[in-house]
This record gives structure tokens, sequence and C-alpha cells, in this order.
């Protein structure tokens, strides 16, 4: 899809649908709704007028009203879209309202869509401040561009309903307000390009992305952007001691690959620059393996490398946005399977860092290539971790599918992750770790176990990775429940999300 940002009037400009926005007036639960749009083009509200007094449309979220050929515009087809109450109106309902827009036109083969910037003239100065341009510019690329794929990749009747072209129009604005759209524009591009490119690995079968299929993704996606790659496997497993990560590896013919993605700036680094380390969990199919997963949902475990894929999609937007630190991206890959050489309940292996780890179940496999990685991490001198992982269901449990389970062990690493949430509109939620609970995964013949308890079953594996961050800042996002969307929604369709790429890059930046 070819997106463009065009400071254009809506109402001349010839598309195939065009899409405005409307929200909801109306105050307190017992008042008709008063739909009003967000938009200062008079030929758009003159078209639109005789169909919003007609009270069937009340601006509800991703409700949408079409008009054919509508009475004034050059536009073929008249969109208007719901973003709800206006009290409640946020940057979030616009990357879903843009996101609707091009959902909206994919089983309509319409090919070409524009979006009027929405102008918020009707609004208070309340409103008007939940709407920043930058803000509001980039929200509405994310959310067109994140709506677009279908993940119907191996349909051999695959239809293309590709949308090919969105534009953004803007009808008059100040030379100030252009540049900060632009800026958006050009923020969200780079981020949503590489949410998608997240996305289209996790969309993957395990048959085709495995381990050193993902190594060369991430070397080509590294070619292209100038990011410096290299790929291991199990011989430098050995050669480092990742004892944890070998062992996952161990009862598949496939080999493991352990990827390292190293982003230098190319200005000066401060002397106190931190050293970005992020650490991805790269399961490309998880059976369980010896502690074998039952076969109902079995299949879904190729996304166990969700949170490898969202490190290489958050590296390849960092090396677009060029920030002045230095990023170390690891992905830890491998495929846990069961065979004769396949790693036991019962066996005890020795992890990086020199820790053992008692094994209690084969399916606890995220912690242990995490914490050759985390460590590995420490080793190359990251003064600042954050590892993503489909860990636990246990965090499912706990969570639902709205937010991702954060642990940490550094409040001020905590609450800068939090400052950029609300610009990204991903959700997440911080569970405990503190030093309490590693009583929990005490083991008789060594350092810890990696499977405990059903209770707090998220916070078991947060805290094995724990002591493995040791003293370094660190971020756990255990996105097992958000990696993957399973309802078709008005503005994403079903499959991978990308989740924590977004919030990764603006993390890093925010330093
Ligand atoms: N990859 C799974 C976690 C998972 C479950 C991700 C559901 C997405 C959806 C992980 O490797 C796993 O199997 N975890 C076990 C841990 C247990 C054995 C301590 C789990 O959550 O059941
Ligand atoms: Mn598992
Ligand atoms: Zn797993």
């Amino acid at each position: 899809m070819n997106t463009q940002l065009l400071f254009q009037d809506p109402a001349t400009f010839s598309t195939g649908m065009l899409a405005v926005f409307a929200v909801d007036l109306a105050v307190g639960k017992d008042a008709d709704p008063h739909p009003v749009l967000l938009t200062t083009s008079d030929g758009i509200a003159r078209a639109a007028e005789r169909f919003l007094a007609s009270g069937e449309f009340k601006a509800g979220l991703c409700e949408t009203l079409l008009l054919h050929a509508p009475a004034g515009l050059r536009a073929e087809r008249l969109l208007i879209i719901g973003l709800g109450k206006a009290k409640k109106l946020s940057i979030d309902e616009v990357r879903k309202g843009a996101g609707c827009a091009v959902r909206f036109a994919k089983p309509r083969g319409i090919r070409d869509v524009s979006v009027a910037f929405p102008e918020d003239h009707a609004l208070s100065d309340e409103h008007l401040e939940s709407l920043p341009c930058e803000l509001t510019a980039r929200a509405l690329v994310e959310g067109g561009e994140l709506a677009e794929p279908d993940w119907d990749t191996y349909k051999s009747d695959r239809k293309d309903q590709s949308v090919w072209a969105l534009h953004l129009l803007v009808q008059e604005t100040e030379r100030k307000t252009i540049e900060e759209m632009q800026r958006g524009f050009d923020e969200g591009l780079i981020l949503a390009s590489a949410q998608n490119f997240a996305r289209s690995l996790v969309n993957e079968p395990g048959n085709v992305l495995t381990p050193t299929v993902l190594g060369e993704r991430a070397q080509w996606m590294c070619g292209e952007f100038g990011i410096e790659c290299e790929v291991y496997s199990t011989e430098k497993l050995k050669e480092l001691g990742m004892g944890a990560f070998a062992a996952v590896a161990q009862g598949s013919s496939e080999p493991p690959a352990l990827i390292v993605m190293t982003y230098t700036p190319p200005g000066e680094i401060a002397e106190d620059a931190p050293v970005f380390g992020l650490v991805g969990k790269g399961i490309t199919f998880d059976t369980g393996g010896i502690s074998i997963k039952p076969a109902e949902n079995m299949d879904k475990m190729k996304y166990d490398m969700a949170g490898a894929a969202a490190m290489i999609g958050a590296m390849r937007a960092i090396a677009a946005f060029k920030p002045a630190v230095k990023v170390i991206g690891i992905v830890c890959s491998a495929e846990n399977m069961p065979d004769g050489n396949a790693f036991k309940p019962g066996d005890v292996v020795k992890t990086m860092s020199g820790k053992t780890i008692e094994i209690i179940n084969t399916d606890a496999e995220g912690r242990l290539v995490l914490a050759d990685g985390l460590h590995f991490a420490r080793t190359l001198g990251c003064t600042h971790l954050i590892d993503a992982a489909t860990l636990t269901g246990a965090c499912v449990i706990a969570l639902g599918y709205l937010n991702v389970g954060v642990f940490s062990n550094d409040d001020a690493t905590w609450s800068k992750f939090l400052s950029v949430l609300p610009s990204t509109g991903e959700h997440y939620w911080r569970l405990p770790c503190t030093d309490d609970y590693r009583d929990a995964i005490k083991s008789q013949i060594a350092d810890m176990v990696n499977s405990a308890s059903r209770a707090g079953g998220a916070i078991n594996a947060a805290i094995l990775l724990k002591e493995i961050a040791q003293d370094t800042p660190w971020l756990h996002l255990d996105i097992a429940g958000c990696a993957w969307n399973e309802e078709v929604k008005p503005w994403l369709p079903k499959g991978p999300t990308g989740i924590a790429v977004r919030s990764i890059v603006e993390w890093v930046r925010s330093y």
C-alpha cells in the first residue's frame, strides 16, 4: 500500500472512497446521540448533513455509514466512521478509525482510500488537546498500515483485495502544523512497516520458518537497513556455555540460531549513553518437548517466536530512526521437540551465567533460552535490558488478551517505559517480581527450577529471568496473550499483531 500525506482539500480530491470521522457530542447515558463530523470541509459537511440528521448514525466507535456518489464531492463514496463519545476521544480511536476505513474498503474491492485528517474545530479546547497534530498523523498511518494485510498467505485461491493507495488529506493548516504532521506521518510509517515486518515473520508456519530461516530473514533485513548481523548455531552455543539454550534445541533436527544484530549510531556516542539489549524468545515451534502439550491448540505454538519477531522489527525501526545510542538485538531461536536426543525433566543444565537450572518441565523452555540470551547481552556491555516472549499461559489467565504483562527490577526503567505508552496505544500492566517470590523456584539439586507451582505462573518465569538480569535495569514483556489476534476487529484482521514493536522502539528513543 502506498500511503501518502497530502495537503489537499478532501472535497475536491478524486478517490474511490473518502472516509471522514465523526464523534458523538452527547454527554450522559440518556442524552440522544449527537454526531458531529471532524472536518472543516464545508463540502463534506453538506454531503453528509441530511444523513446525520436522520438519527440512524450514532457515531459509535467504528460504526459506519456509506454514501454513494456523495453530492458535491469528487469522491465516488463517502464513508462516515464513528469514533465514539467526544469526551473519550484520543488518538487510539483515530488509529482504529483509520484501520476501519481500510478494512471496510478491502472486501469491497475499493483500491484507493482517502481519509480526511480529523480537524477538531467542532470540539472544545479540552478535546483539542487530545489530538495533537503529530500524534494524530502518526496514529492515522499506523492504523491504516496495520489494517491492510490479510494473513491468508497460503490460500491457493487467494484473492487480491489489497488497497493500493491510502491518502491522508489535510485541508488547510499553518506551516508549523504541516511540519508536525509530516514528522508524525514519517514516524508512523517507520513504526508500522517495522511492525508489519514482525507480523509477517510470526505469520509463517513452523515448517517454513525454522530457526535457520528466521536467521536468514533477520540477516536480510539487517542488510537492507545497515545493521550488523551475525547468526550462530550449535557450535557457538557450546563455546559460549549456553547450556540452557542448547538443551532446548537438542531435541530437534533443526539447528538453533543465535541471532545478534548490532545497531551503532552514525555520530559520536556520549560516554554515559545507555547500551540497549533487546532479547527475544524465538521458539519457531513449541511442542512442549518431552512434557508434550495436548493436541488441542498446539498449532498456535508457531507464534512462540513472536518475541523474537518483535525485536527484529524493533531493530528495523531503530535503524531507520538512527537514535544516538547503541542497540543490540539478540534472538534465541530453537524448535522445542520431543526426541531421543531431547532434554528431559530432571536434567540439570548450566546457563552461560554459571547458574544451574533443574528441568521440571520441558515446556517451560522460553525462560531457558532467554536466560542465556539475557546474560549474553550483559557480557556484550548492555546497560539496559528488555526481553519479549510468549512466555506463559498463566499471563494470559491473569491479564487476558488486552494487556501485556510487564516485570521489572527497576522502577525508573518501568516509568520510562510507561511514559511512551500513551503515544503507542499498546497496553501493558506491571506485575510483581519482588525477591520474596524467589523461594518459589528453589531446587533441591540446582540453583533454580524451570517450572514451579501453577500459582503465579507468570511470576515464576519472571523471577528466574530476574536472577540472570541481576542489577542491570531490565524489563520483561510477557506477550503470550497479545501476540495473536483471535477475533476479527473492525480495524484489525485475525492473526499476528506485532505487539511490542512500537513500544520498545519508543522506549529506546525516549533516552
Ligand atoms: N509458549 C508457551 C506459553 C504460551 C501459552 C504462549 C499459550 C502462548 C499461549 C510456553 O513455552 C509454555 O509452554 N509455558 C508453560 C509453562 C509451564 C510449563 C510452567 C505454560 O504456560 O503452560
Ligand atoms: Mn513451552
Ligand atoms: Zn514456549
